[in-house]
C-alpha cells in the first residue's frame, strides 16, 4: 500500500461504461446500470481501507436527461431503491453521504429520501461520499455566481471583494479537499461537465476497464499512478525537490 501522504485525499470518480459493458453481454443497458451499483459499494470499501477521506462519484448529469424515458426513470428508481438499501450500511460504516446537484429535479419522494439520508449520515467522517445526481459543473458554477450576485443585490458584499476565495466558498463541496485523482472508466477521455471548478489541479486518469469491471485492483492501479506523479502547481520540478531536502 503507498504511504498515507501519497494517498489522493479526495477521489472524484466519472463512473462510464454500464450501456457498453452489458450490450458486451448481450443483456438490456439497464442490467450494467445494476451491476454498476455493487462496483459502488466495492469502491467505497477500497477508499476506506486506503484512507481516502472523499469520494465523490458521478451518477446522472444535467445531460443525462436526454436519454429515453425509460432509462432515465429506470436511473431514479435504482438511485432511490439503493440509497433506501445502502443508508443503514453507509451510517454503521461511519460514511457521510451528501447528495449534489439540482435535486429540485427529482420527484418529491426521491428528494425526502435523499433528505432523511443526508440528515442521517451528517455527524460521520469516516469518509466523505458524495453523489452528483443531476449535476453539471457549470450548473455548480452559475449557481455560486447567483448566491453571490444576490449579496452583492443586498449590500452585503462589493463586486471588488470577490476573489477565488470567495467564490470557491459557495460551490458545492467547499469544505473538503479538492478532488486530487480523477477517474474515469469506459475509455472515453472527458470530463462530461463535472467537477469543473473543483478540478482545476486534479490528476487524471482514464481506464478502459468499463464500471462494472471496476474492482479492487483497478481501483488500486490508478492510486498508484497517483503516487507517482509530481504535482508542481505552476513550480518547476527543482523547486520541488529543493523543498523536500
Ligand atoms: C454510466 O454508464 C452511467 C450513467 C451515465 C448513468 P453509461 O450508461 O453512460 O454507459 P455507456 O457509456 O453507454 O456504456
Ligand atoms: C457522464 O457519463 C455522466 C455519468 C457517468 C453519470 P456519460 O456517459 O453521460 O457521458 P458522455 O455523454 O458520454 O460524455
Ligand atoms: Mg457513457
Amino acid at each position: 500500500m503507498p504511504p498515507k501522504n501519497r494517498i489522493p485525499r479526495h477521489i472524484a470518480i466519472v463512473m462510464d461504461g454500464n450501456g457498453r459493458w452489458a450490450r458486451r453481454q448481450k443483456r438490456p443497458r439497464f442490467w450494467g446500470h445494476k451491476r454498476g451499483v455493487e462496483r459502488v459499494r466495492s469502491t467505497v470499501e477500497g477508499c476506506i481501507d486506503l484512507g481516502v477521506e472523499a469520494l465523490t462519484l458521478f451518477a446522472f448529469s444535467t445531460e443525462n436527461w436526454r436519454r429515453p424515458e425509460e432509462e432515465v426513470s429506470f436511473l431514479m428508481d435504482l438511485f432511490m431503491s439503493s440509497l433506501k438499501r445502502e443508508v443503514k450500511r453507509l451510517h454503521k460504516n461511519g460514511i457521510r453521504l451528501r447528495v449534489i446537484g439540482d435535486k429540485s429535479g427529482f420527484s418529491e419522494k426521491l428528494q425526502a429520501t435523499i433528505a432523511e439520508a443526508e440528515e442521517l449520515t451528517k455527524d460521520n467522517s469516516r469518509l466523505s461520499l458524495n453523489i452528483a445526481a443531476n449535476y453539471g459543473g457549470r450548473w455548480d458554477i452559475t449557481e455560486a455566481t447567483r448566491t453571490l450576485c444576490h449579496q452583492v443585490a443586498n449590500g452585503t458584499l462589493a463586486p471588488e471583494q470577490i476573489t477565488e476565495e470567495i467564490l470557491h466558498e459557495q460551490v458545492t463541496l467547499s469544505d473538503l479537499p479538492d478532488p486530487e485523482l480523477f477517474i474515469r472508466t469506459g475509455g472515453e477521455k472527458r470530463v462530461s461537465n463535472f467537477l469543473l471548478w473543483q478540478m482545476a489541479y486534479c490528476e487524471f486518469y482514464f481506464s478502459d476497464l468499463f464500471w462494472p469491471e471496476f474492482d479492487r485492483q483497478a481501483l488500486d492501479l490508478a492510486v498508484s499512478s497517483f503516487e507517482g506523479r509530481q504535482r508542481r502547481f505552476g513550480r518547476t520540478g527543482d523547486q520541488l525537490l529543493e523543498e523536500e531536502d
